[in-house]
């Protein structure tokens, strides 16, 4: 009879264990940046340009200097003189770190000071005088594309304007003929509205050069401390192995902790300068106008069509505003992030996509607000065009769909802008989801209440996205090939410690990597500690974003295991005294085939490891693993909504959501729930309330959480959560895909439908989010889109 460990029982894969980490979370114990305090530390605080587009003639830093309790006063000429004005971006741009020619947004970093505390700094800094001369804003694409618009980026040698790229992706030919097939062309037209991860914790970081070791040691807000320690090795000169990154625990990323920011450079400067620590820590306006904004894209498409509803090719156009500098991070092959995955769950043979990046006088924007580089505004696009498609031909929205999913026997599947598929069950997760929400019964309430003068809608978004960056042939940052690495060391009683290059941001990886390592080697997860984030301990990776950890970082923590299991093995045979080959392996356990009660345990071989090793055995039982995926995970999902609209007032309320995941293997069910509702949560902000924008002189108009709102558990809408769909991976070394972003990602279409699917009858086809009242009301009286929203007005 097995004497297997229990896997549920030792917290292995299935089990919803209790998140380790909140522990200390929970007890206020959590070691934020901000919390580490070292000694002589100084403080630095950052002067931003209040004008988004203006030359600067002069900057007099005399008063600052005259403080007492100011060390350093640091501009844009000073960090010149070093070659630091300057920073390469991760889209192989160039940033300013300090302003010397120009500003080119508002909040841009002009000079810092450096004090004994934020106050003094923060004083010093409002008595620097910068005399700016006003130049004309460019506050979106159209503007930046206009004849005889301002030049943006005239440091730039070879930018005769303001576009940054123009890439295209599919077959231009293919799809035009294809169009020319078609009984029905639909077509769409709207805008992805700025937006901003704005995590609870601001960024920040304190260096610490060491003179007398030559060592810098950095603790930043960092999701990718391996590519910080490479761009400050390769920005700053620094010799690589002194340089220590140190990403302590962070309080949410969510994309917005992935670019490198000027606060980082000049702290890191300044430390090396005064030969003492320099915290800078960023407030909440500073977080909100200047760092990582996310999407700010305005997209256009048709569908052909044939009329029995099959799709026969799609054509695609964004032009995507990326502010003055383009610095968030994409595999260096795609311009556009993973924008090409739009309409991978849909078997369509044909379909052309081109993309225009341009400048503006706005914070950079662009990074990956949990979403794999541009999948969100892909997915979004998709599910408003499917909606507007099924609508113009008048069929179902559910039969649509159905009848045009990529079918579970068709895998593995090309997308039509050429990504391999490999897994799904489409129609299955449609299914549960429409008769979670009572699909035709609610059609039967809606029709019955719209003859009583009430508005209901149902909206229905699908989504696949391509998450876990590799594989290395063709994903990489900068030339920097996309993989994971894992190092797994089990010490002499059986307890373990596993690193990986990831770094969690609120995920609970610490929680989940003991899980894999308890499924792959029977040791209970409470016996294996999880450590990221420090680069002189643990072992190269690219970083958690995209959802990526899982998938890639995940599964290095498998494959090391899976190592660490093939030593034991040999072992188990010493210590059994029998050879290799007559050696079973059951969870937890090594038994001999032919006398399955003669065993030993894992905690037994790993004890062996460092004290009864066979003759010609290395000693110890550690290792690491390299992973580079063979392929994108491809997790797909069902969201569901049905909302009510009140005519009067534009206002409208969520009435039911269901949402079904298919994510593969669920490592812990309770984890993958959380971030299922978080996701909801966000989408259903970006739908519904959240508006960072900029006015047409260039003010950014959200700057504060009294205007950019998060939502609460008051506001935010009760979610049904389904799981019972489960399409393991075929090629992750547990079945598992990702799933941090998926609700985010295809959540928001789900609202939007909804809410334009109750005001069908009216000719109304989109209403950009955020659906503020005003604008929903505005649609419904006078029977018009509202795409393309312009600014607000600073009045
Ligand atoms: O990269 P990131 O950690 O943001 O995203 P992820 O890989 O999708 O994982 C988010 C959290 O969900 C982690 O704690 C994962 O281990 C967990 N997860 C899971 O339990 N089962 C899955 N199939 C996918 C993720």
């Amino acid at each position: 009879m097995s004497q297997a460990v229990d896997e549920i029982k030792i917290g292995g894969l299935g089990a919803s264990r209790k998140r380790v980490e909140d522990d200390r979370f929970i007890r206020g114990k959590g070691n934020y940046t901000d919390d580490i305090v070292l000694p002589g530390m100084l403080h630095m605080e950052i002067l931003r340009s209040p004008l988004p587009h203006a030359r600067i003639r002069s900057i007099d830093t005399s008063r600052a200097w005259q403080i007492p309790g100011v060390h350093l006063v640091l501009t844009g000429e000073m960090m010149a003189s070093r070659n630091l004005a300057w920073m390469p971006t991760l889209s192989y741009d160039t940033q300013a770190v300090l302003a010397t020619d120009k500003v080119r947004f508002q909040g841009q970093e002009v000079a810092c000071v450096i004090a004994d505390d934020p106050y003094i700094a923060k004083d010093a800094c409002e008595a620097i005088e910068v005399d700016y001369e006003p130049l004309p804003p460019i506050v979106n694409p159209y503007q930046a594309l206009a004849e005889g618009a301002p030049l943006i980026r005239d440091d730039k040698e070879n930018q005769p304007d303001n576009v940054i790229y123009d890439w295209e992706v599919g077959d231009a030919a293919g799809t035009d003929r294809a169009f020319a097939q078609a009984d029905l062309v639909s077509k769409l037209e709207l805008h992805y509205p700025r937006s901003h991860p704005s995590p609870i914790e601001c960024c920040g970081s304190i260096a610490d050069f060491n003179r007398a070791t030559s060592k810098l040691t950095v603790y930043m807000t960092t999701q990718a401390p391996h590519i910080i320690r490479a761009a400050v090795a390769m920005v700053a000169e620094l010799p690589e192995h002194m340089i220590r990154i140190i990403s302590p625990d962070i309080g949410g990323g969510f994309g917005n902790k992935v670019p490198v920011y000027p606060g980082y450079v000049c702290s890191i400067l300044a430390s090396i300068l005064l030969e003492r620590p320099v915290k800078w820590i960023e407030d909440k306006s500073g977080n909100l106008i200047s760092t990582g904004f996310a999407r700010d894209v305005y997209l256009k498409g048709e569908m052909a069509l044939r009329k029995d509803g099959k799709i026969l090719a799609v054509r695609m156009h964004t032009d995507a505003d990326h502010g003055a500098f383009f610095s968030d991070a994409q595999p260096s092959k795609f311009k556009i992030g993973l924008m090409h995955s739009a309409f991978a769950a849909y078997d369509i043979p044909v379909a052309h996509l081109t993309a225009r990046g341009v400048y503006t006088n706005k914070a950079p924007g662009g990074v990956a607000y949990r979403c794999s580089f541009r999948v969100t505004e892909a997915m979004f696009f998709q599910e408003r065009m499917v909606q507007a498609a099924a609508s113009d031909l008048g069929m179902d929205q559910a039969a649509f769909r159905r009848m045009n999913f990529v079918r579970d026997d068709d895998f593995p599947h090309r997308t039509p802008f050429g990504f391999l598929t490999d897994s799904g069950q489409y129609a299955k997760c449609l299914d549960v989801g429409l008769r979670a929400i009572g699909y035709d019964d609610f059609r039967k309430r809606q029709e019955e209440a719209r003859s009583r003068g009430r508005l209901l809608g149902l909206g229905i978004s699908t989504m696949t996205e391509p998450l876990g960056a590799g594989n290395s042939r063709e994903y990489d940052i900068l030339g920097i090939k996309m993989f994971d690495s894992a190092e797994l060391k089990v010490h002499m009683t059986g307890k373990a410690i596993v690193r990986t290059g990831a770094r969690t941001q609120g995920q609970g990886h610490e929680t989940t990597w003991a899980q894999i390592v308890a499924h792959e080697l029977g040791i209970p997860a409470e016996d294996v500690v999880v450590e990221e984030g420090d680069t002189d301990t643990a072992p190269f990776g690219m970083g958690t974003y995209a959802s990526r950890s899982t998938p890639v970082a995940g599964a290095a923590v498998a494959m090391v295991a899976r190592k660490i299991r093939a030593k034991a093995r040999k072992l188990a045979a010493h210590l059994l005294e029998v050879s290799e080959e007559d050696v079973d392996w059951e969870l937890g356990r090594f038994y001999v085939r032919s006398a399955p009660d003669r065993g030993v345990t894992i905690q037994e071989c790993a004890m062996a490891a460092y004290s009864n090793m066979p003759d010609g055995m290395e000693p110890g039982l550690e290792n690491t693993a390299y992973y580079d995926p063979p392929n994108l995970t491809w997790p797909f999902a069902v969201y569901i909504v049905t909302v009510e609209v009140d005519p009067q007032t534009g206002v409208w309320d969520v009435l039911n959501m269901v949402a079904v995941d298919d994510c593969g293997v669920r490592i812990n069910p309770m984890i993958v729930e959380g971030q299922i509702m978080g996701g909801l949560t966000e989408a259903y902000a970006m739908a519904n309330m959240q508006f960072i924008t900029f006015d047409a002189d260039g003010n950014c108009v959200g700057s504060n959480y009294m205007d950019y709102l998060l939502p609460s558990a008051w506001e935010t809408p009760g979610f049904e959560l389904h799981s019972e769909v489960v399409t393991p991976c075929p090629h992750h070394p547990i079945g598992a895909k990702g799933i941090g972003e998926c609700a985010a990602v295809g959540g928001p279409a789900a609202f939007v439908n909804a809410v334009i699917d109750a005001l069908s009858g009216t000719g109304v086809r989109n209403v950009d989010m955020p659906l503020l009242p005003d604008r929903v009301w505005e649609a419904l009286t006078y029977r018009r889109d509202i795409s393309g929203a312009p600014p607000v007005r600073a009045d």
